[in-house]
């Protein structure tokens, strides 16, 4: 059992392979934090409170004791208006319109197993592989419930946390914040690490020291956004890739979030992760509850780059759909780039078979084939063939695909409406909207309110229709704004705090009652690009358009960034026709992800289709190795400004995959690239050289590569090495 409870001394202990999360019950039955780090054992354990001293200014807990006050005490989960000032993780609003919220231990329960996670995405756990441990607290004043869950996985160093409100008072309550975990520590030593960016330039990593006072990593925009994303990393100052301590603290969610760091004056720090506080206000009649979305913690005392790698196999393990956790994915061609609006049936056919002839095994036809739509302008909400674009129809179309030895995918974007549509026509009032006040426009759509069942329901019956009239394999799912008026015409006025929230579950409802009904579908998420990448929708699509920005070396920090959670498999990556980059840098970079090209093969040399042939060749070689391997990242493309370098190492240490690019001239400066994760004592054949290396050679020699021709913009190399 990972999970061990000490009555002599009211403490709990959470083990993973390397880490430990301790923590006890006070005599006040405050939940007070002990530790969280690398592993220690159990007879070193305890209640020794790190944080004991305070000022005269600090409440004091104990009835005058002085031994606690939750101004200092480093909280589990903490409440407010009760003498802790720092960020609180639950706030609720009684009856009587105060706000304070105090949590108080019960009792608890450990369990193998997960627990119930209802409609919102969650790690697949079950007995064979986790345990966790349920703590009731309970607000002495009002008897609400908080069930505080922590599930820890037995096979890597994470620990999945959720807060679950239940209203056992007799009167209605209000939720006005509800964050998945607090995590306190008794030391402000660390950098901030999180990701930010804009549509086409998503996921930057930037690290920066915790600032005393508030942080706050956010989106309100009704989606995770471009902008930032739900995760952070605490890193000490002294770690990097490769050593150090570090902690990283992602959320599974899609909607509006926070990821807020607070340094305070006694030299320590909290993080609360969670739903955005802003415009979130959840009504809990007696007898309702509230699970929050699920957080993940992950601890590496061996650098970020073994942080990300355990949230890769997190996120390959247990959160993408099962079906395709083994399955190799099929390469695609996505019409988008190559076409853009202008195709129809014979255009369509020509791509699938000039792809065939290169090796493509799926055709998707992204957005344009439905309603009137040939602009961004029309149509959304009308998923129905346009036949005189397509003029035999769709069945038809993928029947001869399909002839052509190809699978076919197809576009939606089911959350939007564009006001020029059958659906805008026949339920304006469908759209996100606020009685009296204007719409905002943005890519000339609307929003449709996904909050109702009903509306869901059409647009399922829509999308069923199409995917019953042919054997389609593949859906690229799109979201193309952010929203605005956020409300439902259909939520009370003491609910409309609820609308985000309600806005993302009935996103999840949808993909989900999509899964079930087509269990073998490859669901592609997408938003303007990657502006909705996130654990949420890595739960229901293996795979997630990363960037519309398809420049290789452009592409490479939006990928490193990426990878500081998120696993290669999971970032949808092609090969576009759209800078002189050579085809073999755009190939190097886009193998780092799902692979696929955007192009219209007709327009391609015959030089260049023969690269494309050798690169497909290449993919499938190296699709284990990368897919199902540990990722290296050797030299981010910000490090010296002209190499950026990873390398990928099979599971089991059978190959490796080493690609080099080369940014900008070095001017004579030598160029030696160490590798990572290679069995030190075996000996790698490098075909691309010809010849074998130690691991031990390869890492700590490094090949030096000052000589290939990498000393220029767009140039790459790519070596792979097998054990022999
Ligand atoms: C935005 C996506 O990121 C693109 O790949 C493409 O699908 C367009 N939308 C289509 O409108």
């Amino acid at each position: 059992m990972s999970i061990s409870y000490y009555e002599s001394n009211r403490l709990f202990k959470l083990d993973t392979p390397g880490s430990s999360y301790v923590f006890t019950v006070s005599k006040e039955n405050y939940l007070l934090h002990l530790y969280y780090g690398a592993r220690i054992s159990d007879f070193e354990i305890e209640p020794s409170f790190f944080r004991s001293s305070y000022s005269s200014f600090s409440p004091d807990a104990t009835g005058g004791e002085g031994n606690i006050s939750p101004d200092v005490a480093m909280m589990e989960c903490s409440g407010n208006g009760i003498g802790d000032y720092r960020l609180s993780t639950v706030i609720v609003r009684y009856k009587d319109g105060t706000t304070a919220t105090d949590l108080r231990y019960l009792s608890h329960r450990i369990f193998p197993g997960r627990p119930d996670a209802g409609a919102l995405p969650h790690l697949r756990l079950d007995e064979s592989n986790a345990d966790t441990l349920e703590i009731t607290m309970q607000d002495p004043a009002t008897g609400v419930i908080f069930l505080i869950n922590y599930t820890v996985l037995r096979d890597l160093d994470a620990i999945a946390r959720s807060i679950c409100v239940q209203n056992r008072s007799s009167d209605t309550i209000y939720l006005q914040k509800l964050h998945s975990l607090c995590c306190d520590f008794p030391e402000n030593d660390f950098d901030l690490i999180h990701l930010y960016g804009k549509w086409a330039k998503e996921r930057s990593p930037q690290r920066l020291p915790v600032m005393q006072g508030v942080q706050s990593v956010a989106s309100t925009r009704g989606a995770s956004s471009h902008y930032h994303n739900p995760g952070i990393c605490l890193a000490k100052k002294e770690t990097g890739e490769e050593h150090g301590v570090c902690y990283g603290f992602n959320l599974l969610y899609s909607g509006n979030f926070s990821a807020d760091t607070e340094a305070d004056g006694y030299g320590g720090i909290r993080v609360t992760l969670g739903i955005h506080a802003k415009d979130f206000c959840w009504k809990l009649t007696p007898g309702d509850s509230l699970l929050s979305p699920e957080a993940i913690m992950v601890f590496s005392g061996k650098g970020i780059g073994e942080m990300s790698r355990i949230f890769h196999r997190v996120y390959l393990n247990h959160v993408i759909p099962p079906y395709w956790r083994e399955r190799k994915r099929p390469l695609l061609l996505n019409s988008w780039e190559g076409c853009f609006f202008d195709f129809d049936e014979e255009k369509i056919l020509r791509l699938a078979q000039e792809g065939k002839k290169l090796g493509i095994e799926l055709l998707v036809m992204d957005d344009g084939w439905f309603g009137h739509r040939n602009d961004d302008t029309s149509s959304l909400g009308d998923w129905f063939v346009n036949e005189n674009k397509l003029k035999g129809g769709l069945a038809q179309l993928v029947r001869k695909v399909r002839e052509e030895g190809l699978q076919f995918g197809i576009w939606f974007e089911p959350e939007m409406i564009s006001p020029d549509s059958d659906l805008y026509r026949a339920h304006p009032d469908w759209c996100v909207q606020i009685k009296g006040r204007e719409k905002s426009l943005a890519r000339h759509q609307c929003v449709i309110d996904m909050t109702r069942q009903e509306v869901r329901d059409e647009i399922f019956r829509q999308m069923k229709a199409v995917l019953d009239s042919c054997p389609i394999s593949y859906v690229k799912w799109d979201f193309n704004r952010n929203l605005t008026e956020p409300s439902s015409l259909m939520l009370p006025p003491d609910q409309q705090g609820e609308f985000f929230h309600r806005f993302i579950l009935g996103t999840y409802e949808l993909q989900q009652r999509l899964l079930d009904e087509y269990p073998q579908l490859l669901l592609e998420n997408c938003s303007g690009g990657g502006g909705r990448f996130d654990g949420g929708m890595l739960y229901y699509s293996p795979q997630i358009w990363c960037s519309d920005n398809t420049d290789p070396i452009e592409r490479l920090s939006i990928q490193f960034g990426t990878s500081l959670f998120y696993p290669a498999s999971s970032m949808g990556a092609h090969v576009s026709a759209n800078r002189r980059t050579d085809y073999d840098t755009k190939a190097a970079v886009a193998l780092w992800g799902t692979f696929g090209y955007e192009l219209d093969p007709e327009k391609l040399t015959e030089e260049q289709k023969a690269t494309i042939k050798d690169q497909i060749a290449y993919y499938h070689k190296t699709y284990d190795t990368i897919h199902n391997g540990d990722l290296y990242r050797l030299t981010p493309p910000w490090k010296n400004g002209f190499t950026c370098a990873w390398n990928f190492t099979a599971k089991d240490q059978s190959s490796a995959l080493l690609t080099v690019i080369g940014i900008r001239r070095r001017e004579f400066q030598t160029l030696v690239v160490r590798m990572r994760g290679l069995d030190a004592n075996a000996i790698y054949y490098c075909e691309e050289i010809g010849r074998s290396y130690s691991g031990a050679f390869l890492m700590n020699a490094g090949l030096n590569l000052s000589d290939r021709d990498l000393n220029r913009d767009g140039a790459s190399l790519m070596l792979y090495f097998t054990k022999q």
